[in-house]
């Protein structure tokens, strides 16, 4: 049965607008696939805990040389990345933070890119010494921006570290399949606000119904 997980990284309730895009994904994606699994994580009002010390130790020890303190350590790792691998299909909503991610959604990266679990290092593979272990997902990654003008050619195209970096960071873990819906123009409100939502809106109609 196909699984989709379905992220937000808003802090913000009500009034955030990648929020208000996923669930609206969400309740789309229900309709055209009844049987579908949803699981959702809210990392923008549930914050994963950042990666410490014990938890790199334990992270980068092989799994027979693990004590008992060190696998407590990456339990909530453990457990997130199962569900993240249980998935076939994501939908992700991310507010642009300073150019990038919001430091919460960061802090989820880095619980689910674990070396032996998510990848692989062979360094004896010169051409190739990290591999990707999460093949064959579907992802679909709903932005919300104060701004405009990230995309190829605009006037921010520079600032953006944003889809360039999700692109590189689930590439990494092996996610090609990576669509973006953008939703532009929170600080200008108005009709260039609506106008951005109303296209990341029919954007998401069309996905779903391929
Ligand atoms: C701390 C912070 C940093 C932000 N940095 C940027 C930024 O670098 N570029 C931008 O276009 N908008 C920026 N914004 C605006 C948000 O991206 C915008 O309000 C977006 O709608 C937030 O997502 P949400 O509506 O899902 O909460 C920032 C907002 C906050 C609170």
């Amino acid at each position: 049965m196909t699984r989709l997980l379905h992220i937000d990284a808003s802090p913000r309730g009500e009034r955030s607008h990648s929020r208000k895009l996923t669930k609206e994904f969400v309740e789309a994606w229900k309709q055209a696939h009844p049987t579908d699994i949803v699981i959702s994580r809210d990392v923008g009002r549930n914050p994963v805990p950042h990666v410490d010390e014990p938890w790199i130790a334990a992270a980068f020890t092989p799994p027979s040389k693990r004590t008992q303190h060190m696998w407590t350590a990456i339990q909530m790792s453990d457990q997130l990345i199962d569900e993240f691998l249980a998935a076939d299909i994501y939908v992700i909503g991310i507010p642009m933070y300073n150019f990038s991610v919001p430091s919460g959604f960061k802090a989820y990266i880095d619980q689910i890119v674990r070396v032996g679990r998510t990848f692989v290092f062979e360094p004896e593979d010169k051409d190739a010494p990290y591999k990707g272990l999460v093949h064959s997902k579907k992802m679909f990654i709903i932005t919300a921006r104060g701004a405009s003008g990230y995309g190829s050619g605009g006037s921010f195209e520079a600032y953006n570290h944003q889809d360039p970096y999700l692109k590189t960071v689930f590439g990494f873990l092996g996610i090609s399949d990576i669509t973006f819906i953008h939703a532009e123009n929170d600080e200008f409100g108005g009709e260039r606000l609506a106008e951005s939502i109303a296209e990341a809106r029919a954007k998401i109609t069309e996905l779903i119904a391929i």
